[in-house]
C-alpha cells in the first residue's frame, strides 16, 4: 500500500514526531543527551554484507550519528526524518565532513519513497515507535518493499518484552532507574511522557508485524530491563 499525503484518513506522521524532535534547542542537546555508539551496529551491518556497493537507508535518522559512521563503509546512505531540525543539524555534519555518499531526505516510514526492490539495507533506530501499531504493520510493509529479497532490516526500539500482567512493575523498575537531569539521558519524566503519548508495543505484536510483511527474523535481542528489542530480519 501506497501511504502518500493527501487523504485526511492519513497518519500525519510529520505532526506525530515526538514534539521535542522538532524543537531546534532540543535536537542541539541531543547527541550529548543520547550518547549514542554506532560501532556495534555498524560492524554488525559489515558482517552482513555491507560494503561499497551497498545502499542503505536510514529510516528516522536523527541528527546521524549512525548514517555517518556506517557511511564510511557503504557506497550510499540515505538518511530519512520527518524533523528539519533534526535534519539541518544531521545536513550540517554531512558538510563539515564531506560524506559525499549520505542523501538527506525529508520524510518518514509512510512517506519515504524508494526504489522497489533496491535497498541492501534498512536501519532504523528509536523512531518506529511513533508509528501506532496499525501504522507500523503498513511501514514494515512499505521497508520490505524498499528491500532487496535478502536484504536486512536492522529494527532496534523501546518494545516491551515483558507480559502484560508484569507491566505496573516491569515500567516501574524502568522509570525508577531513569537519571534525574535530562543531559545525559532521559528522565522520568520524559520516559512518562513517551509511555503516555507515543507507541511502543510488545514485542510479540512487532514480531508478527515483522512476519507478516514478509521478514524472517534472524536475531533478537531483549534487553534486561524488558524495554528495548533489537532485531536483524531479512527480506524472504
Ligand atoms: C529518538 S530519535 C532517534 C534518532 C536516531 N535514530 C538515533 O538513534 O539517535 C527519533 C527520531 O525519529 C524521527 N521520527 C519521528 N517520527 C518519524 C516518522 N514517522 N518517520 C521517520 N522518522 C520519524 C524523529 O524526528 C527523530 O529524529
Amino acid at each position: 500500500m501506497t501511504t502518500g499525503q493527501g487523504s485526511s484518513w492519513l497518519f500525519d506522521e510529520f505532526a506525530h514526531a515526538g514534539d521535542e524532535h522538532l524543537d531546534p534547542a532540543y535536537v542541539a542537546t541531543y547527541d550529548r543527551k543520547a550518547g549514542t555508539d554506532p560501532t556495534a551496529d555498524v560492524a554488525l551491518l559489515r558482517d552482513l554484507g555491507l560494503d561499497a556497493r551497498a545502499t542503505l537507508v536510514d529510516l528516522g535518522a536523527g541528527t546521524g550519528t549512525f548514517a555517518l559512521a556506517a557511511a564510511q563503509f557503504s557506497g550510499s546512505v540515505i538518511a530519512v526524518d520527518v524533523s528539519t531540525a533534526m535534519l539541518a543539524s544531521l545536513r550540517a555534519k554531512v558538510e563539515r565532513l564531506g560524506s559525499s555518499n549520505v542523501t538527506c531526505v525529508r520524510a518518514g516510514f509512510l512517506t519515504y519513497q524508494h526504489p522497489p526492490g533496491t535497498a541492501d539495507f534498512v536501519y532504523s533506530r528509536n523512531a518506529l515507535h511513533h508509528l501506532p501499531d496499525f501504522w507500523k504493520a503498513l511501514a514494515l510493509e512499505r521497508i520490505a518493499a524498499m528491500l532487496r529479497s535478502g536484504g536486512a532490516l536492522l529494527l532496534r526500539d523501546l518494545v516491551f518484552s515483558f507480559a502484560p500482567g508484569d507491566a505496573a512493575s516491569t515500567i516501574e523498575a524502568w522509570l525508577a532507574a531513569a537519571p534525574t537531569t535530562a543531559d545525559r539521558g532521559w528522565t522520568r519524566v520524559e520516559l512518562e511522557t513517551h509511555l503516555r503519548e507515543e507507541y511502543s508495543t510488545y514485542s510479540w505484536l512487532l514480531e508478527s508485524m515483522l512476519e507478516r510483511s514478509g521478514f524472517e527474523i534472524t536475531n533478537v535481542s531483549h534487553s534486561p530491563s524488558r524495554v528495548f528489542s533489537a532485531y536483524t530480519a531479512v527480506k524472504r
